[in-house]
């Protein structure tokens, strides 16, 4: 996607081997801020402080900082330890170990000093297989709003409510439930998105508002208790999130506030969807609920806000009483009986375990 007119990616190699670059996402929306990665602990780092997030963009960095400790240190005893130790920087997001194991299945066998070149050149391969992945999930989901605006009388703005940011920032490039807005846009359908503003980091209304701002989506930003009144209203068409793991079952594990949403559509018949690349099914877990680790991030990030004042400084502020103990869980689940329809790369398909095996027909057993 375009920034200020130029088209950049979220990641991008700079030297081979030795440098990564990203877009520091901690300071969107008032400063756009790139920085170069050259270690693995810089890898580490941009991804537990969230410099980069998202998971499909979560994978990319750790391939990356897999090829960047084996530039440092290409043993054996590196291998495993560059690998426990991206692995161990968020626990939520399966694009996470989904690229760890690509590397793990990569390296082990090639002889050390043949290792930093071919983790470098898979990272690459991944970021632009990610690019791939996103673009067909907004193709496939281009037709589904299609159809859904052609039945609605094919007149009027349709509008989209989405949460926290799957877009092109939480992806190497084109997004995951961002992917398809685009589409529609482009394709001359009169979109409008409603943006959740997504407590406590603020990625809807610091990144998802961001893109569409940059893009020229018309768009507008509510606190995330708005959704189930402009449903009740009639003011939601549809809505679409993206996620950080979904089960085999079509269980759904996205930001946290994502099933409230789900649970007031499904209360007003409005039709929700999930958009995910393939490496974001973990084909290991059955119940989401249950077997998916929600990460449980600093209390701060809740008792504290951070933007500009009017006299243009960028400052956190307290907004809690002194004493308030606060609790961050960063996910939720959303059962898949809530959720109308999974849109892949490979196509639209019930939120089922038989739905997602007719597509990944490979992953049967
Ligand atoms: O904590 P984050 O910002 O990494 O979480 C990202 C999300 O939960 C997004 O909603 C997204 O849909 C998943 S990545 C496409």
């Amino acid at each position: 996607m375009k920034v200020n007119g130029t088209p950049m990616r979220t990641i991008w190699p700079v030297e081979a081997g030795k440098v990564v670059e990203i877009i520091d996402q901690t300071r969107l929306p008032h400063e756009f801020v790139t920085t170069q990665l050259t270690t693995r602990a810089e890898a580490a780092h941009a991804i537990s402080a969230m410099l980069v997030r998202g998971a499909p963009l979560i994978g990319a960095t750790a391939a990356y900082g897999m090829a960047l400790a084996m530039a440092e240190d290409p043993s054996d005893a590196n291998l495993k330890a560059a690998h426990e130790a991206l692995y161990a920087t968020r626990p939520t997001a399966v694009n996470l170990r989904w690229a760890l194991e690509e590397m793990a299945v990569l390296l082990p066998g090639l002889a050390p000093a043949e290792r930093a070149a071919a983790a470098w050149t898979r990272a690459g391969e991944i970021c632009d297989e990610d690019v791939g992945l996103c673009e067909s999930i907004g193709a496939h989901g281009l037709g589904l709003i299609t159809d859904l605006y052609a039945k609605r009388g094919g007149t009027g703005v349709f509008n989209i409510l989405t949460h926290c940011n799957a877009g092109w920032l939480a992806t190497v490039d084109w997004g995951t439930a961002i992917a398809p807005i685009y589409k529609a846009h482009e394709a001359g359908i009169p979109i409008h998105v409603w943006v959740d503003e997504t407590r406590p980091r603020n990625q809807g209304a610091s990144l998802t508002a961001w893109e569409l701002n940059s893009h020229g989506v018309p768009h507008t930003v509510i606190p995330d208790n708005a959704g189930g009144h402009l449903m009740q209203h009639g003011e939601v068409d549809m809505c679409i999130v993206g996620t950080d793991r979904t089960t085999r079952t079509g269980d759904v594990c996205n930001k946290i506030g994502t099933y409230l949403k789900a649970l007031a559509a499904k209360d007003n018949g409005v039709p929700f969807y999930v958009a995910l690349p393939g490496p974001t099914i973990d084909w290991t877990v059955r119940d989401g609920v249950k077997e998916i680790p929600i990460e449980q991030r600093d209390p701060a990030e809740v008792t504290r806000i951070w933007g500009k004042t009017d006299a243009g400084a960028l400052e956190w502020v307290i907004i809690t009483p002194e004493g308030s103990q606060a609790a961050n869980h960063a996910f939720d689940v959303t059962p898949a009986r809530l959720v109308t329809g999974l849109i892949t790369e490979r196509g639209v398909c019930p939120a089922s375990e038989a739905g997602l095996s007719g597509l990944y027909p490979e992953k049967r057993t």
